[in-house]
């Protein structure tokens, strides 16, 4: 038998910061979770690194939960990055193919690809990834793969994911201080959408909205491709803080009210509840104010996705509909909202695939690490020179 993959990954979150040790036997498709741990997040604003000391502490706290509860070594991670620093740009490539018989080999796909990687940015802007969305042919275009495919000149239409090196570097900085490697660094709604989309629904046409504490992140496909992305600085904590505002309360109030009544920011009423705050102490307070705050700041993000959307004209026309994911799609009654408010099918997913792991939508971006990670170890190595791009691609000490 062959030996056994490993894989970590550690999502940074606003709310928390959790991590995951994986296991994966070569021959087979299940995921075995060997360790899941999560700690309180410090230092993350928005889904971006602002404090990354702070990171760096939380890193190595949770790093030290995961060793202790799985007995093995964890050197090194794939990471998520977030944060509405993160931004798409258009971006083409072209090369000259390069095999005297003509046909595009694995080699020019790689190329022409890494070509399109360059475009103009400010100087603290860097391309964090490139995603091909078509290939080109001497002309011919919407060649979803071009592989073996004859001609003199290859072009790609890619997508570039890029962000602001700052905090890009904080990031690195948080995680290597943790004495951690990092295998890659994955924009999160790309590794949410890993973990919860289907092939099917990224050919006909879906909008992946991750609602995490701090922040929203959208990615959009069609016909198998990202054709959008993009990360709001808006999430469920900011419900919460409407709600303590609204009802003169702290934070932690607000917050536990969300979740224990959370379902009545969609409902009528005129009742007045209470929450205990203390041992024998209530905190009291009227659910339609509370509704009033919830439901404002839910349509005010919800908007904001419809917004996404219609910039790329997409409103009308996505079949498979907006999948909900993140922390923040656990609040009841958001999925049929969200449906009148889009005018689109809606739904929440967790993500699937692995053995011991209890459906929890809020683990999409570190499901989606893991399998990234998975699927990246276990890729038969073509080519050495598509190795040698691949390395590009990944952060290394410096
Ligand atoms: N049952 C629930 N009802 C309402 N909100 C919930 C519920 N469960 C979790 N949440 C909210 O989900 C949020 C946490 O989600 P998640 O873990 O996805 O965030 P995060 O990844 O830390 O943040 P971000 O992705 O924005 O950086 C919190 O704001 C929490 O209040
Ligand atoms: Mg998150």
């Amino acid at each position: 038998m062959t030996k056994p993959l490993y894989i970590g990954a550690i999502d940074i979150g606003s709310n928390k910061i959790k991590g995951m040790i994986a296991k994966k036997q070569r021959d087979s498709s299940q995921i075995e979770v060997l360790s899941l741990r999560e700690v309180p997040s410090f230092g993350v604003r928005k889904g971006i690194i602002v404090d990354k000391d702070k990171v760096c502490q939380k890193v190595l706290e949770l790093k030290n939960l995961l060793i202790e509860e799985n007995q093995k070594e964890l050197k090194e991670v794939f990471v998520n990055i977030g944060g509405y620093h993160i931004f798409v740009k258009q971006t083409s490539g072209a090369i000259a193919i390069s095999r005297a018989d003509q046909k595009v080999s694995q080699e020019d796909i790689e190329r022409v690809i890494e070509a399109s990687r360059s475009l103009t940015l400010p100087f603290n802007k860097e391309v964090l990834e490139v995603v091909p969305k078509e290939f080109i042919i001497d002309g011919e275009r919407g060649i979803k793969n071009p592989l073996n495919l004859k001609g003199i000149k290859l072009e790609v239409e890619s997508l570039a994911i890029c962000a602001f090196s700052p905090y890009v570097k904080n990031l690195i900085d948080a995680i290597l201080c943790a004495d951690l490697e990092i295998a890659e660094i994955i924009p999160s709604p790309i590794a949410a959408s890993i973990a919860v989309l289907t092939p099917q629904q990224k050919e006909l046409g879906v909008a992946l909205v991750d609602i995490g504490a701090g922040s929203t992140s959208i990615a959009v496909f069609e016909e198998g491709g990202l054709i959008h992305l993009a990360i709001l600085p808006v999430g469920s904590s900011h419900i919460s803080n409407d709600i303590a505002i609204a009802l003169q309360t702290e934070i932690e109030i607000a917050e536990k009210i969300k979740l224990k009544f959370g379902e009545y920011i969609f409902k009528k009423s005129r009742r007045k509840e209470k929450i205990e705050i203390k041992p024998n102490q209530f905190f009291t307070f009227s659910l339609a104010k509370m509704a009033n705050a919830g439901k404002a700041r839910v349509s005010e993000i919800l908007g904001l996705i419809k917004k996404e959307l219609k910039k790329i004209g997409k409103l009308k026309s996505l079949p498979a509909g907006v999948v909900l994911t993140g922390g923040g799609s656990n609040l009841k009654g958001i999925v049929d909202f969200a449906k009148k408010e889009t005018g689109l099918p809606t739904k929440k997913v967790s993500p699937k695939g692995f053995i011991n792991l209890q459906p929890d939508p809020s683990l999409s971006v570190l499901c989606g690490l893991i399998l990234k990670g998975f699927e990246e170890e276990s890729e038969e190595k073509g080519s050495k020179f598509f190795e040698k791009i691949k390395k590009v691609f990944r952060v290394f000490l410096p």
